[in-house]
């Protein structure tokens, strides 16, 4: 199940995306791309750069350079600015604050939705997440998903992550911090955050990250079995 298979998953900041992508990639045996992962290493740039996240065309600009690419020989592939990995940096607290308002810009959501559609075209098939991959990027994709969860249940996620990787979070900061993203992720002119038409939405808050991925799974498979009919 391999051939050129794209599949998109959706959603809100802290619905386990991430990790649902990755695991559902590591079964069906292709790669998974993390599309936040590229924004956050636009916004690290801007804050190397000295340059302010809402600046659009001084943001834009830094696009002229070095892009953010991955090494898709790890397990989990690694974020990259030029040779340096940057994967750990883009998750820190002033990288994730200034993320949303890097991601308004529409000359940089061009520049990286090019990007995405490259990788894409590169390895054939792909799991790929984020907020616009089944309604802007790949609208066409055999199998498009939307995770979705309430946001108190998103951040107690998203602190025991984060205290799982030894940094310090507090609930009440985490869920300010998610509701902010929301607003700004779903209230964009471009590719906002939405439910791609025809996805199948999946709500996960009752749900294991094992029974997530089992249902997911279980309707790549039905997919690609109706398509094999046809
Ligand atoms: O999934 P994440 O929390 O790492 O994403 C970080 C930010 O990147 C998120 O707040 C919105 C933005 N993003 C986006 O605008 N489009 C995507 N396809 C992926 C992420």
């Amino acid at each position: 199940m391999n051939s050129g298979l794209v599949v998109t998953i959706d959603g809100p900041a802290g619905t386990g995306k991430s990790t649902v992508a990755r695991l559902l990639a590591q079964t069906l045996g292709i790669h998974f791309l993390d599309t936040g992962a590229m924004y956050r290493a636009v916004a690290l740039m801007s804050i190397e750069a000295g340059v302010r996240p809402d600046d659009a065309s001084a943001v834009s600009g830094l696009l002229c350079g070095e892009l953010p690419d991955f090494d898709f020989e790890h397990e989990l592939p690694r974020v990259q600015l030029g040779s340096r990995d940057v994967s750990a940096r883009i998750r820190d607290d002033d990288v994730t604050a200034a993320v949303s308002p890097v991601s308004v810009h529409p000359a940089v959501r061009h520049r990286l939705v090019e990007l995405q559609r490259a990788i894409a075209a590169r390895w054939g098939s792909l799991v790929t997440e984020g907020r616009d991959q089944g309604s802007v990027v790949f609208p066409d994709a055999a199998v498009r998903f939307y995770l979705d969860a309430p946001a108190e249940t998103r951040a107690q996620r998203r602190v025991e992550q984060l205290r799982a990787e030894g940094r310090r979070a507090e609930f009440a900061q985490v869920l300010i911090s998610i509701c902010a993203r929301d607003r700004i992720d779903s209230t964009r002119a471009d590719g906002p955050l939405t439910r791609p038409v025809g996805a199948i939405v999946v709500q996960t808050a009752a749900l294991t990250l094992e029974e997530v991925v089992a249902r997911l799974l279980a309707d790549v498979r039905a997919r690609a079995t109706t398509a094999g009919r046809q």
